[in-house]
């Protein structure tokens, strides 16, 4: 299962900002014939060849309308997502964490649930789902966020098994810090928001089910086999330098 982006019809969530906004003009570049640009705030969505979608992925009655307005897509990208750059037992409640749920897994969910029809009926298509190296192990900084994007891990292979059947082609992208507004207070190496969406066109074109976008991902996943050993001592030195314990 591959495809050409050329001639592609294509929704991209969160397009207005950040890296969906750089999925919506890449397609455009790339000689997708039509590409929806869905955000909450339309009037966010200003890229010539671009058509605006008002798109909430947690409004299931949103959802149910893009998917009858969007009818001819045939290539999803599930874009859409929220950090809030918190820890899970630490945090004073689990509102940052059920936020994260409800928009980076349940909102998700929804879209893959109501454009599988779609995408099934017109003759298979794509759908990308942008998860993260946090899907693979917890990182302090963001680990309630982390969570979420297991859950859509989990999500996306689901759906790969579910829907090979209709020959749909169900890609995951895996990155570190992208640069974009969401790490726009992150100090630490970022991978540019043109090289995942390059990679990931590249990616379809090709049939692949996976992307490792940057070195960190890449040596994430290859570590993962030991990860107690290899992974985490350097997470809880992080944890220990800024949650010091006070002596009893
Ligand atoms: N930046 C990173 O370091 C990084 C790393 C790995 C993976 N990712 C993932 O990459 C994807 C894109 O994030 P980004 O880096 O471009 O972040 P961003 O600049 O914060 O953009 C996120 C986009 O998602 C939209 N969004 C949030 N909640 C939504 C909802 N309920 N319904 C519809 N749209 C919603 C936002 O729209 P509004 O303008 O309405 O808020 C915004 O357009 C996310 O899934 C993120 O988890 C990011």
């Amino acid at each position: 299962m591959r495809a050409t982006i050329r001639g592609a019809r294509a929704l991209v969530t969160g397009a207005g900002r950040g890296l969906g906004q750089v999925f919506s003009e890449t397609l455009v570049a790339r000689g997708a014939a039509t590409v929806y640009g869905a955000a909450r705030d339309p009037s966010q969505i200003t890229t010539s060849g671009v058509t605006a979608v008002r798109l909430d992925i947690t409004d299931p009655a949103q959802v149910a309308a893009a998917a009858k307005r969007c009818s001819d897509v045939d290539l999803l990208i599930n874009n859409a997502g929220i950090m809030h750059f918190t820890p899970l037992l630490s945090a004073p409640d689990t509102e940052a964490a059920e936020d994260e749920m409800r928009t980076n897994y349940f909102g998700t969910l929804a879209m893959c649930r109501a454009f599988a029809p779609v995408l099934g009926a017109n003759g298979g298509g794509s759908l990308v789902n942008i998860l993260s190296v946090v899907s693979w192990f917890a990182m302090p900084l963001n680990s309630s966020y982390g969570a979420s994007k297991s859950a859509e891990w989990a999500l996306t292979n689901a759906a790969r098994i579910e829907l090979r059947q209709q020959a749909t082609l169900v890609v995951g992208v895996f990155a570190s810090f992208i640069d974009t507004p969401m790490a726009r207070n992150v100090d630490l190496p970022k991978v540019s928001p043109q090289s995942v969406v390059d990679q990931t066109l590249d990616a379809i074109e090709a049939g692949r089910e996976e992307v490792l976008t940057d070195e960190r991902t890449r040596f994430i996943k290859a570590a993962l086999p030991n990860d107690l050993s290899v992974i985490y001592p350097a997470q809880q030195d992080l944890w220990d330098a800024t949650h010091p314990h006070a002596p009893s």
